[in-house]
């Protein structure tokens, strides 16, 4: 989720650009009924609540089996859809390796499951999070572009010292992203659609500000890394997410970002476009 990392270097099972095998048999009933658990509570939560595409996408977790999903039978499914798959690995990876995969259509997920007696939470993105979260976008042919064009900007970002510039981007969208649609606000971001409490937070909490999306406001806003945050961008459309990140050249936004403090959650700054919480609730 967040670009940091807990390994210096693929540990002993995953090859080099720190892929593990699945080993879908290893995991027991008890782990398949905590999926079965999560996936039946969350899709029910997030109904009226997830942009469309989320919604659409979810289909492609609907195997005939119940349980965790078995990669060899989700990954055609995905591919069909966008060309993208799934690589398991074990837990947040480094950024070049993370970059490489999103620009090749490989989407890293945590090949572990939160246990029975933390469903709610889990300390590191799991396999819940980014399965449940991240798939089904990935599926939104637009939205899979986008993230293709946000790995590549990440390889072209390691070089320019931007990282953490461009990390922003991915948090406060593919994380923590509104989008307006049909006239409401929806949610797309996996750590808002993973959690049903800052779903509803995000969508319907006074004092929480929700500003219509600026790639350089986006770049330098700070994030809440333990708590909610207090403020959440809204992107016109995934067309418009794609076009900006696919087209724009980031290296000036950058250098003028490099020496400015960034903008606390919940901060508002000249320029703002505020969206009135009435909008959340509209049709
Ligand atoms: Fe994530």
């Amino acid at each position: 989720m967040a670009a940091k990392h807990v390994y210096q270097r693929p540990p002993a099972g995953a090859a080099a650009d720190w892929t593990v095998p699945q080993n879908w048999e290893r995991f027991t009933p008890a782990e398949h009924a905590v999926w079965d658990g999560l996936i039946e509570r969350q899709t029910r939560a997030v109904e009226g609540m997830a942009c469309g595409a989320f919604l659409s996408g979810l289909d492609i977790l609907r195997l005939p089996a119940p349980g965790i999903p078995d990669l060899a039978e989700l990954n055609p499914r995905l591919r069909a859809a966008t060309g993208w798959e799934i690589v398991p690995v074990p837990g947040v990876i480094p950024n070049e390796p993370f970059f490489r995969h999103l620009s090749e259509r490989r989407f890293p997920a945590a090949n572990f499951l939160r246990p029975a007696n933390s469903l709610d939470y889990s300390v590191e993105p799991d396999m819940f999070h980014d399965l449940f979260g991240h798939l089904p976008m990935l599926a939104d042919p637009v939205f899979a572009d986008f993230m293709v064009a946000y790995g590549k900007a990440g390889l072209r970002a390691e070089g320019l010292d931007a990282v953490d510039q461009l990390g922003r981007l991915y948090l406060h969208t593919v994380e923590f992203g509104l989008v307006r649609e049909h006239g409401a606000l929806r949610v797309f971001g996996a750590g808002l659609l993973s959690s049903y409490s800052e779903t509803v937070h995000a969508l319907s909490a006074p004092g929480v500000q929700r500003i219509e999306f600026d790639l350089a406001r986006v770049m330098q806003s700070d994030y809440l890394f333990d708590k909610f945050q207090r403020s959440y961008f809204v992107i016109a459309s995934f067309e418009d997410l794609l076009k900006v990140t696919a087209e724009t050249d980031f290296q000036p936004i950058y250098d003028r970002l490099r020496n400015q403090p960034l903008i606390a959650s919940g901060a508002a700054v000249a320029g703002d476009r505020l969206v009135p919480l009435a909008e959340t609730a509209a049709a």
